[in-house]
């Protein structure tokens, strides 16, 4: 079985967010169950495709309205990733530094969308099925029914990933001519309120859609910033599974970026070597219990309320415990943890900026960590953070409900608290700490969260399975 993923970002090519990990690692897990699984994204200006190797394997060209546009596919030469990985280059469109935020992302994703199809077409290939990831890709579905260009592959199938409902690629009407011409009559399936919704086109005219937990496509139905009448239509044809890790890179006892390595049986040591030199190095006291987050500083991860937990803490409650954040974004986030910054330099360190090693050391030194979010389609964090041994302090929302038992639970080894609001997280951190005090209680959960596998094994043949079906 054929099968090409298709995004804007990959692990360790160009990372964002999770769909980068996820991305970088299904299509690997799907090739040890006998899947042909590739991936096929953006080329970018960046280290990865500086230091690396690649062979240019063909050429083409295409009109974006007018204006002519250039392609090189570039396949990475040594199987670094564990599966075939393809570049998409397009000198003025595909050559940049960063994934996001340029004034022109919609010419730049439809170029995206074209030059991939013009290029199946032009050397012949034909795949399977098509899993498209995210709105970037989301015309992809209603292309290849009903673009004249790429008739001929009208009947490869189509899986739609929802990684984030939130983000949905909207743009005017105006851009219409930008796109492969296609037979107008359809021209309903890309509308979307009078604007040109990918994410809305992909749900409609996929064969199949995906969330990556079950719990996100039960909320879909209720909420999907202004989708949810069309995910509620079309939910038969819509699956929830999981995201797994891949627990060769996020591995304690293997991974190259921590200090010290630990399994289950030498955790208690590993944790408090690596929190020690965590500690030195940001000038915290490692005596304390120590709390981390780590993401993009977006209103969705709640991370708009972290300045105040942060107070509420250490200030009002005066909370024994020191606290991580590592992160960047919003700037009015970043401005607030900065003053908290100045009012606890003894509690508290922020990193403003993303560092994937440094995530790492944080996952291995923290005792717990915060994940206050208001939306999360699955989140990875919690998933590392208990497979380091770190007690993950959630909202009850999304993936993280799906993924994270309260320890009030038989079996338990999470907190989860219900809603993202400043007194439920500090309620959350609380009931934590009481655990983290306890040393004998603390090993047990520790036990019980690195005995979990979350892998992708399980989710990889899930997605296989899928793909059976709709091949059939
Ligand atoms: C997005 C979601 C996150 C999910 C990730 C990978 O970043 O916000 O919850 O884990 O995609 O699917």
């Amino acid at each position: 079985m054929k099968v090409i993923h298709l995004s804007v970002e990959c692990f360790p090519v160009a990372k964002v967010g999770g769909l980068a990990d996820v991305l970088g690692a299904l299509p690997k897990y799907q090739r040890k169950l006998g899947v042909d699984a590739s991936v096929v994204m953006p080329w970018y200006n960046r280290k990865f495709t500086q230091e690396n190797k690649f062979d240019h394997i063909a050429y083409g060209a295409f009109y974006q309205g007018s204006e002519l546009l250039h392609y090189e596919i570039l396949k990475e030469a040594n199987d670094l990733l564990g599966f075939p990985l393809y570049l998409i280059r397009i000198p003025g469109k595909l050559d940049r530094e960063e994934v996001y935020c340029y004034p022109d992302e919609s010419e730049q994703w439809l170029s995206f969308q074209h030059a991939f199809l013009h290029w199946l077409k032009a050397d012949g290939i034909q795949p399977d099925l098509i899993n498209c990831h995210d709105h970037h890709v989301g015309l992809v579905p209603f292309l290849l029914k009903y673009s004249y260009e790429f008739q001929q592959f009208s009947h490869v199938k189509t899986l739609f990933t929802v990684h984030n409902g939130q983000y949905q690629g909207w743009m005017n009407w105006s851009k219409g001519i930008l796109l492969p011409s296609f037979d107008s009559w359809q021209w309903g399936l890309l509308d979307w309120d009078g604007v040109i919704n990918p994410m809305a086109a992909a749900v409609k005219c996929c064969d199949a859609f995906s969330t990556v937990s079950e719990g996100y496509l039960k909320e879909l139905f209720i909420e999907a910033n202004g989708l949810q009448s069309l995910f509620s239509s079309e939910s038969q044809k819509g699956y929830g599974i999981v995201n797994g890790i891949d627990t060769d890179y996020w591995n304690p006892q293997l991974d190259t970026l921590i200090d010290s390595n630990y399994n289950l049986n030498t955790v208690e040591k590993g944790k408090s070597q690596n929190k020690k030199s965590l500690c030195e190095q940001y000038k915290l006291d490692p005596s304390l219990p120590l709390m981390s987050f780590i993401g993009r500083f977006a209103i969705e991860k709640g991370a708009d309320l972290l300045a105040e937990i942060i107070d509420q803490l250490l200030g009002n409650i005066k909370s024994k415990m020191s606290i991580f954040i590592l992160g960047s974004g919003d700037q009015d986030i970043q401005d607030a943890l900065q003053q908290i910054l100045e009012k606890y330099p003894k509690q508290l360190a922020v990193y403003f900026g993303y560092n994937e090693s440094l995530a790492h050391q944080v996952y291995a030194a923290t005792d717990l960590l915060l994940m206050p979010s208001r939306v999360e389609p699955c989140g990875l964090n919690q998933l590392y953070a208990l497979q380091y041994g770190t007690i993950p302090v959630v909202r009850g929302i999304g993936g993280l409900k799906d993924t994270v038992i309260d320890v009030q639970e038989t079996g338990g080894y999470g907190i989860v608290f219900p809603e993202a609001h400043v007194e439920d997280a500090v309620q959350g951190v609380i009931r934590t700490l009481e655990i983290v005090n306890q040393v004998d209680l603390l090993s047990e959960i520790r036990q019980r969260e690195m005995h979990l596998d979350f892998s992708w094994n399980k989710s990889a043949q899930k997605y296989l399975d899928l793909y059976t079906k709709l091949l059939k």
